[in-house]
């Protein structure tokens, strides 16, 4: 199902202020977000929906950012020092497999996936590392790009996350690209 990552000039073009205009992340994002919120955020790349969403949980609140590609976390962490978000954004690496978030096991209210499924090697890996990450009732928004993802592939990744224990909540409105809205049972 993947394989290929992202490189890093794509890090740097995904960051465009015109992106803003086709996807917005304070109207994508923003219905699912509340301050004081501890956000799970896989594949954020350079940040651009990252520092929106530090904005969005507040002081209180913290978005964990975790990556495959150290050189995309180090631009996220000189964009996020730069906004004075530093402290709101955990930004962690993926080195041996698995996620590297044990110690968040059942504490995360709401992840985003956004553009980033079709590029994972392990998709049931990856949705059980989420499953367990987030806290029961937690929801988990997936956004991926129709240009690369076909709607069979896109079927295919939400059985992936239904297999994880996942299960649809409603649609989400409005949001461009392929889009699923799916929670951990309470
Ligand atoms: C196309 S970029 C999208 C970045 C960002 N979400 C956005 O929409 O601007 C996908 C990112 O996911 C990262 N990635 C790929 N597989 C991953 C995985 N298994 N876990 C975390 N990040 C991953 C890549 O390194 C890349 O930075």
């Amino acid at each position: 199902m993947a394989g290929h990552v992202c490189p890093p000039f794509i890090g740097y073009l995904l960051l465009s202020p015109f992106r803003k205009l086709l996807e917005n992340p304070r109207k994508i994002l923003g219905p699912f977000i509340q301050t004081g919120m501890t956000v799970l955020e896989p594949g954020p790349a350079m940040g651009f929906f990252t520092l929106p969403l530090a904005r969005m949980v507040g002081p209180q609140g913290k978005v964990v950012a975790v990556e495959v590609q150290q050189k995309m976390l180090d631009v996220l962490g000189k964009r996020s020092r730069k906004a004075g978000l530093d402290d709101r954004i955990d930004p962690r690496l993926i080195k041996n497999g698995g996620m590297g978030l044990s110690d968040l096991e059942g504490k995360i209210d709401f992840a985003a996936a956004l553009h980033m499924v079709h590029e994972v090697s392990d998709p049931a890996a990856f949705f059980k590392d989420v499953f367990s990450a987030l806290k029961p009732g937690g929801r988990l928004l997936i956004v991926e790009p129709k240009g690369h993802v076909t709607k069979a592939a896109f079927e295919k990744t939400q059985d992936a996350a239904k297999t994880a224990g996942f299960t649809p909540a409603e649609p989400p409105a409005k949001i461009r690209g392929r889009c699923a809205l799916l929670s951990k049972p309470d």
